[in-house]
């Protein structure tokens, strides 16, 4: 088990990759804390770990409000009794508009999810990741926080910023043994894909273009590095954006 007697908070939990990691970081061992938005989707996200024997909590918390995340982490805290392990996952893909076009609402309502909910969680979560003698922080970033995506300038931004802010992370702390990385998913098939695709099947030229390998991810694709992030297995990473995307930013 890579992740025996650790707790693991993990937001978006309720749904696509985060769900995953939590159905995978709790088969290995960890206690986990899924934390959603939408407190029905992470009931069954919690349901389906204990029912495979697992142990997991689910709690509703817009990563956006710092009230919520705060009080994410406390209660985390006070149910495991510690916290070793944060998974920022929570995003949203924000409405598809070229600049001129892009409202200031969608754009700050973007950056306040996917960018200030990442500060959010590691803020909240370092003073204790440093009281439990060190830790591991996952930043969900993406592809888009490197190369440039039409219709997409509040969601590269924010991106972008969270690939920064996890290097800042890694600078600040790695004296108290915390380790910080992001990883940067390129086109992975969630339901967040599915509503980008407005529900329509994949597009086979489509993903010739972003994907050398001629196909999407699964979410366990990225489930796995984010285990492989959060255990000693990567005792050495700190601090780097790791691009798993079939290939789509050496085309
Ligand atoms: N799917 C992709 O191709 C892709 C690629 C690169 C990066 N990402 C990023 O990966 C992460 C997960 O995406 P996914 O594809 O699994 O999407 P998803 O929509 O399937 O899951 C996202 C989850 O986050 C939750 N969420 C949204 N806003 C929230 C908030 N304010 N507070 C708390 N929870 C909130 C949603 O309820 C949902 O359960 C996101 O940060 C996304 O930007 C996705």
């Amino acid at each position: 088990m890579k992740l025996a007697n650790k707790v693991a908070l993990i937001t978006g939990a309720g749904s696509g990759m985060g769900k995953s990691a939590a159905l995978i970081f709790a088969a290995e061992g960890a206690k986990v804390a899924a934390v959603d938005i939408n407190e029905g989707q992470v009931k069954e996200t919690a349901a389906e770990i204990t029912k495979k024997g697992g142990n997991a909590i689910a709690l509703r918390a817009d990563v956006s409000k710092s009230e919520d995340v705060k009080r994410m982490v406390d209660d985390t805290v006070a149910k495991f009794g510690g916290l070793n392990i944060v998974y920022n996952n929570a995003g949203i893909e924000g409405e598809s508009n070229f600049i001129s076009n892009m409202t200031e609402e969608q754009f700050d309502r973007v950056i306040a999810i996917n960018l200030r909910g990442v500060f959010l969680g590691m803020k909240y979560a370092l003073p204790h990741l440093i009281k439990a003698g060190g830790g591991s922080i996952i930043n969900q970033a993406s592809i888009a926080g490197l190369i440039a995506v039409r219709g997409g300038a509040g969601y590269s931004a924010a991106k972008a910023g969270v690939i920064a802010l996890t290097r800042v992370g890694a600078l600040e702390y790695g004296r108290y043994n915390i380790r910080v990385n992001a990883i940067c998913p390129g086109a992975i098939e969630t339901p967040m894909a599915q509503r980008i695709r407005q529900g329509q099947p994949p597009n086979p030229k489509a993903i010739q273009r972003i994907s050398v390998l001629g196909r999407m991810a699964e979410a366990e694709e990225i489930a796995k590095v984010a285990l492989f992030l959060a255990s000693d297995d990567s005792s050495f990473a700190t601090g780097a954006p790791f691009i798993i995307d079939g290939g789509w930013t050496i085309m």
